[in-house]
């Protein structure tokens, strides 16, 4: 796919690695980029900034909590109105927080979901749109399950379901569906990661272990993000970890993970 010309909703892009992807998809000549965050994000400024390297109205902050389902529409409408068309959506937003998990699901799960079906409505074919790109962020947890923090993983292996079901609407959609799973990369989500964890989990050992993973950079996990949308095919999934290039995955089929049932007395 070009990104060349195209427009672009990036959900939570005020600051971490949303930022990388809203900068890079600017860099990569998209047409517009808006940044959705919270009013007591960064938002004005780090559109600011890109306005100031890729042009006035390339980038545009709209103040948007993409748990609150009426603003989350309405924000959708305003932006299409105001860029005309949409190509890409960008579901990055997102909490680690198990102590907050109905906020984490709310935001995580059900903020995914009720935007990807606000892009459905404007970009699928079914609908008499264009088609376009969705780009789900999932992580390494959507894969494994990390025992320090269940519900932040269920939430994103809940997504990985989500983008592995929707691929295959993609003929009736024309919306190719694509799934990112970074591994720990530096940004407060990680840095700051201190009261996040459920009473029976050791939060120092906790937090040191993630600490101590192979951190990567916004940039090299953008990197992937960009290739992932030049090369990847509907239904890709690509995990980006530890400083690494980024590879796919296969999701098996579950036939062939049988194991006998071993009946201990
Ligand atoms: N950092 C990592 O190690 C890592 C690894 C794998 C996956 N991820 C995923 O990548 C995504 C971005 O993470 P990050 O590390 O950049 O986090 P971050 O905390 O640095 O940035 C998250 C952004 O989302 C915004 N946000 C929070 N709640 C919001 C809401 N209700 N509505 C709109 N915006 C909201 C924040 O204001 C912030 O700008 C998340 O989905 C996260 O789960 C991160």
């Amino acid at each position: 796919m070009e990104i060349k010309g195209k427009t672009a909703i990036v959900t939570g892009a005020a600051s971490g690695i949303g930022l990388q992807y809203a900068h890079d998809l600017l860099k990569n000549d998209a047409k517009k980029v808006a940044i959705l965050d919270l009013p007591t994000s960064n938002g004005q400024n780090s559109a600011a900034e890109l306005e100031k390297e890729f042009g006035k109205g390339s980038a545009v902050f709209y103040i948007c909590d993409v748990t609150n389902a009426q603003q989350l529409e309405d924000t959708f409408k305003e932006v299409i109105n105001d860029f005309k068309q949409l190509d890409i959506l960008v579901n990055n937003a997102g909490i680690m927080n198990d102590i907050r998990y109905e906020t984490m699901v709310n935001l995580n799960l059900l903020g995914l979901i009720r935007s990807t079906l606000l892009a459905l409505d404007h970009m699928g074919k079914h609908k008499g749109g264009a088609g376009g790109t969705i780009v789900n962020i999932s992580s390494v947890a959507g894969l494994v399950g990390f025992p320090e923090m269940p519900i932040y993983v269920a939430t994103k292996h809940a997504v990985i379901g989500f983008s592995q079901a929707l691929k295959g609407k993609f003929d009736t959609t024309g919306v190719r569906i694509l799934t990112l799973c970074p591994g720990a990369t530096v940004t407060p989500l990680v840095t700051e990661a201190k009261d996040i964890y459920l009473d029976f989990v050791d939060k120092y050992i906790a937090y040191e272990t993630l600490l101590q993973l192979e951190h990567q950079s916004v940039q090299h996990v953008s990197d992937a993000f960009i290739e992932l949308l030049n090369f990847g095919e509907n239904g890709a999934f690509w995990v980006v970890e530890n400083g690494k290039l980024p590879y796919a995955i296969n999701l098996p089929d579950y036939h062939t993970l049988t194991v006998p049932i071993e009946k201990k007395k």
